[in-house]
């Protein structure tokens, strides 16, 4: 049994702030923007749009994508760092939208590695039978949580929702490479890292929201490493090498994250998909963002080989291979 990825969907909101639109509310540029993070745009969420509505906008892209009615999934997970409420799960509020109740919904939080994880979990889910048919969301309004005044992280984020779906299929004697679905995944946390990137806020703590903060160098360095050990493990496991990668959908955090991991792996850039110059970083929303525009361009097709990755707060990271 393999989780074959049927369709994807994704969500923006309306409005775009560019670099120059930002550099008119704290002290920066459009030209240290571009050049330190390729960033040169982002959506942000106004006060009718939430992870909630953008999240269901996705999943309804994604749906038709895969030709599939939402009264038919079983399974929503959703990662978010940014729910609409503590509780319920936003997973619950986009399953309520979709009218599909009394299936599983439930939120992951891994932050910017929140949809790897949500992908691994539903993956896992739907090979040990307790769903046909899932909905994987990543969705964020990070926008919410930014200071600011704070111009080494404010100018970095941006909101947004992907969507895919999945369903169980039987692939029968397909080798470890053939036929379609994810063939491997490896999950990571390290929970001492917490101080270089985190919210300073919260129910438990300060009964406030809090805004993000981080150490955005130690973060980068970090970020190289682990990304391209990761990546390391799942071809492994699956049995191919940075060769047979026909794709890779990396988490968008940084054009030069991108970059520096690309050449770790003797990756061509080409075959890198690179959004974070139009949708910033998306945090959980990124990876299935990234995805959902290079699937509608005519990029990624059936049969190719493409891993996905990310890393975030906590840290966590992760990796997964999938055919599509
Ligand atoms: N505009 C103008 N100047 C700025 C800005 C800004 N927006 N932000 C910082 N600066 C200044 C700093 O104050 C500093 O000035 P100083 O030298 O006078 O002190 C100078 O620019 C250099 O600052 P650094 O932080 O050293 O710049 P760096 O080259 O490391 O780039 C950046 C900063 C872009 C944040 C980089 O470290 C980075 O990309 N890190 C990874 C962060 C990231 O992507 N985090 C998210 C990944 S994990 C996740 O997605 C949750």
């Amino acid at each position: 049994m393999r989780s074959v990825i049927k369709g994807t969907g994704s969500a923006l909101p309306a409005k775009c702030v560019t670099n120059a639109e930002l550099a008119a509310r704290v002290d920066t540029s459009d030209e240290w923007i571009v050049e330190r993070t390729g960033i040169r745009q982002r959506y942000i969420a106004d006060e009718t749009e939430t992870t909630s509505s953008l999240a269901t906008a996705a999943a309804r892209e994604a749906l038709a994508a895969a030709g599939i009615e939402a009264g038919e999934i079983g399974l929503i997970v959703l990662a978010t760092a940014t729910p609409d409420h503590t509780f319920p799960a936003t997973a619950t509020q986009v399953q309520a939208a979709l009218g599909c109740g009394g299936g599983i919904a439930f939120d992951v939080q891994a932050v910017c590695s929140g949809f790897l994880y949500a992908l691994t979990t539903a993956d896992a889910m739907l090979r040990t039978g307790m769903a046909k048919k899932a909905l994987v969301i990543g969705a964020e309004t990070f926008s919410r949580i930014l200071d600011w005044e704070d111009r080494t992280t404010c100018v970095l984020f941006g909101d947004g929702a992907g969507a895919v779906v999945l369903e169980a299929q039987d692939v029968g004697a397909a080798g470890v490479g053939d036929g379609p679905g994810i063939l491997a995944s490896r999950l990571h946390a390290d929970g001492a890292h917490k101080d270089m990137l985190y919210v300073d806020g919260g129910p438990s703590t300060t009964q406030t929201v809090g805004h993000l903060r981080m150490r955005g160098r130690e973060v980068f360095r970090h970020a190289v490493v682990n990304l391209a050990e990761v990546l390391g493990e799942v071809l492994d496991e699956a049995g191919f090498t940075a060769a047979d990668i026909d794709w890779v959908v990396p988490h968008q955090a940084n054009a030069r994250i991108l970059d520096a991991t690309a050449r770790k792996l003797d990756l061509p850039p080409e075959k890198v998909i690179v959004t974070v110059d139009r949708h910033a970083n998306t945090s959980a929303a990124s990876v299935p963002l990234a995805l959902d525009v290079a699937v509608r361009d005519g990029r990624i097709k059936k049969g190719d080989l493409v891993m996905f990755e990310a890393m975030g707060g906590g840290f966590t990271w992760g990796a997964s291979l999938a055919r599509m």
